[in-house]
C-alpha cells in the first residue's frame, strides 16, 4: 500500500475537484515532514472528521531564521510517505519549490498582534513565513478543514486569525500535543539532542506542568514563573527565551489564571531550541 504523491497545484486541484464532485469532505494536514506520532495524530483526527485527507510536506524556507537551521532540517520523504500510507492518508502534496514560490513571488501575509511576542520576538519574520505558506496551502487545496497541533500554540492562533481575517473558508481544528512517555513533546528537532540532552529534555514539560498546577490553584504568575525559570536553568537549559502565562484565546499576558490560560516556553538545550506549552485551568474564585 502506498500514498499517491502530487507535486503541482494543478494535480492537487484535479484530485480535490474529483472528490468535490462526489461531495466528499476534504481535510488538510500541513507539515514540514520528518513525521512522528504527533503528525500522525493530526492525520488520524483528520480521518475521523473528513472523508479525504491530504497531507502536505514542504520545508518552507521563508519561516526559518537561519540558512544553517534550514539546511539541517531533516528530509525523510520516503519514510514519511510509508507512515502516511500506514495511517490511511489519501494524498501527499509535496510541492516543488516553484509551486509555492514561483519566480518573482512578492506577497507576504503578515498577522499583527498574535504574531508579535514570544516566538515572534525571538524568531523575527518566522510567522510571516508560516502565515504566507499556510494561506497558500489553504487556497491551493480548497480544503474544508485543516488540522494543527497545540504543540505550536502560538502558530495555531496565528493561523486561525489569518484564515478569519482573509475569509478563507476553512475550519481550523486544534489537536493536543503528543508526548513521549517521559513527557517530552514530540518534535522533529528532538533528533538533534545528544543522548545526555535527550535525558534532560523532559524537565521542560515537568517544570511547565508543575507551574501550571500552582497557577490553577490560584497562585500569582510572577513568583511561580521566576521559580520555574530557575528550575530550568538548574537543569541545564539556557537561555530560557520566554516563559509566560497567556490568555488561551487572545495570547494577552496574564498575572494569574483568571481565564482559560496557557503557559508557554522556549528554551535552549545545547544547540537545540525546544518549545512547549501546557494548559492552565481557569481559577477565578
Ligand atoms: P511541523 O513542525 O512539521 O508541524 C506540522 C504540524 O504538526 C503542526 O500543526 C504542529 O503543531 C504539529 N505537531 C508537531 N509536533 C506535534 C506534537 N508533538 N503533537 C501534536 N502536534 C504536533 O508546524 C509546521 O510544521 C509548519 O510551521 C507548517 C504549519 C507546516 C507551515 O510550514
Amino acid at each position: 500500500m502506498s500514498v499517491p504523491v502530487v507535486r503541482t497545484v494543478a494535480e492537487l486541484r484535479y484530485a480535490v475537484a474529483a472528490w468535490r464532485a462526489e461531495r466528499l469532505q476534504v481535510a488538510l494536514v500541513p507539515t514540514m515532514g520528518a513525521l512522528h506520532e504527533g503528525h500522525l495524530s493530526l492525520v488520524r483526527a483528520a480521518l475521523s472528521r473528513a472523508e479525504r485527507v491530504i497531507v502536505t510536506i514542504f520545508v518552507n524556507p521563508k519561516q526559518f531564521n537561519s540558512p544553517a537551521d534550514l539546511a539541517a532540517y531533516p528530509r525523510t520523504e520516503e519514510t514519511d510517505a510509508a507512515m502516511l500510507a500506514g495511517a490511511g492518508a489519501h494524498l501527499l502534496y509535496a510541492p516543488l519549490a516553484g509551486e509555492i514560490y514561483p519566480e518573482g513571488f512578492s506577497t507576504t501575509v503578515s498577522v499583527a498582534s498574535v504574531s508579535e511576542e514570544m516566538e515572534g520576538r525571538f524568531r523575527p519574520g518566522h510567522f510571516d513565513g508560516v502565515a504566507t505558506v499556510v494561506a497558500k496551502l489553504f487556497l491551493q487545496s480548497g480544503a474544508d478543514c485543516a488540522f494543527f497541533g497545540e504543540k505550536d500554540f502560538q502558530q495555531l492562533q496565528v493561523v486561525r486569525r489569518m484564515a478569519r481575517d482573509l475569509d478563507i473558508p476553512v475550519e481550523i481544528v486544534a489537536c493536543p500535543t503528543i508526548r513521549e512517555r517521559n513527557g517530552l513533546a514530540m518534535s522533529s528537532r528532538n533528533a538533534r539532542l545528544s543522548p545526555q540532552e535527550h535525558a534532560r529534555a523532559p524537565r521542560l514539560s515537568e517544570v511547565l506542568f508543575e507551574a501550571a498546577a500552582k497557577m490553577a490553584s490560584g497562585a500569582d504568575a510572577q513568583p511561580v514563573l521566576a521559580q520555574a525559570r530557575r528550575a530550568l536553568e538548574d537543569a541545564g537549559f539556557g537561555p530560557v527565551e520566554y516563559l509566560e502565562l497567556r490568555s488561551s484565546a487572545s495570547l494577552a499576558p496574564l498575572t494569574r489564571a483568571s481565564e482559560p490560560a496557557r503557559l508557554l516556553a522556549a528554551a535552549w538545550l545545547g544547540q537545540v531550541r525546544l518549545i512547549d506549552n501546557v494548559e492552565v485551568a481557569e481559577n477565578d474564585p
